[in-house]
């Protein structure tokens, strides 16, 4: 609890002290806040492995417009919308010939640490037949092009990397691979996501939805 000290209060008009007072609850309450947030994160374990959370009876491929109409019924597409530019690949990843299935891991081009971290851990746990790729967009520099080269797990594509332009991102990969494969299913997680391989990795046997 936060307690104005009795000699300000005391001391002050009482227009002051009303003015204080309407302020105190706001520290309790960002200490019980962020009680509940570190108390509630056991159960985010429950999320991640409830296979309702996994479970979307059947993909979606359909025509983008038809997608559109279901999503906002009444929205009027934009042509001059930013999201309909082609966006190129700058670096694309060694895929299989024929995959079904990928999981594609949303990175920034200087979250080298966390592109190692999954490399080392829980990808490793994916067969060569369910790809695990990184995609970034562009950064201040080349730094993902060596790393690109000895991993051969990246997708660059040609956009500066940022929050603002994560949609882009979205559009440009799934874009990506409806042009380039014939992928019936796309896993999408963040480079700073807790994943249970295990739980993955049985989904992905049968599906990922
Ligand atoms: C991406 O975002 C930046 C700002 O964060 C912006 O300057 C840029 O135009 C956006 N679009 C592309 C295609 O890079
Ligand atoms: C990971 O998933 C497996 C299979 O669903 C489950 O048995 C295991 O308890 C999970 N591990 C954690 C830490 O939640
Ligand atoms: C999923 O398939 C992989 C390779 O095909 C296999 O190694 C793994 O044990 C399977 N996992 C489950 C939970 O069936």
């Amino acid at each position: 609890m936060f307690i104005a000290p009795r000699s300000l209060l005391n001391a002050t008009p009482l227009p002051l002290k009303l003015f204080i007072c309407q302020f105190l609850w706001i520290l309790p309450y960002l200490f019980f806040a962020n009680y509940l947030e570190r108390s509630l994160l056991p159960f985010r374990f429950f999320c991640y492995t409830d296979s309702d959370f996994l479970n979307v009876q059947k993909p979606i491929r359909q025509p983008l417009s038809a997608c559109i109409k279901h999503v906002f019924p009444n929205t009027i597409p934009n042509s001059q919308c930013s999201l309909n530019q082609n966006i190129k690949a700058k670096i694309t990843p060694n895929l299989p010939t024929n995959f079904e299935k990928i999981i594609v891991i949303r990175s920034a081009p200087n979250a080298i640490n966390y592109r190692d971290y999954i490399r080392e851990t829980w990808k490793q746990t994916f067969p060569s037949e369910i790809p695990v790729i990184f995609v970034v967009g562009k950064g201040k520099s080349d730094e993902v092009f060596l790393e690109a080269e000895k991993y051969a797990d990246i997708l660059q594509l040609d956009f500066i990397d940022s929050y603002f332009n994560l949609t882009l991102k979205m559009m440009a990969t799934y874009g990506y691979f409806l042009k380039h494969s014939n992928v019936e299913q796309i896993m999408v997680i963040n480079d700073d996501t807790i994943v249970n391989a295990t739980a993955l990795m049985a989904h992905s046997n049968v599906s990922f939805f």
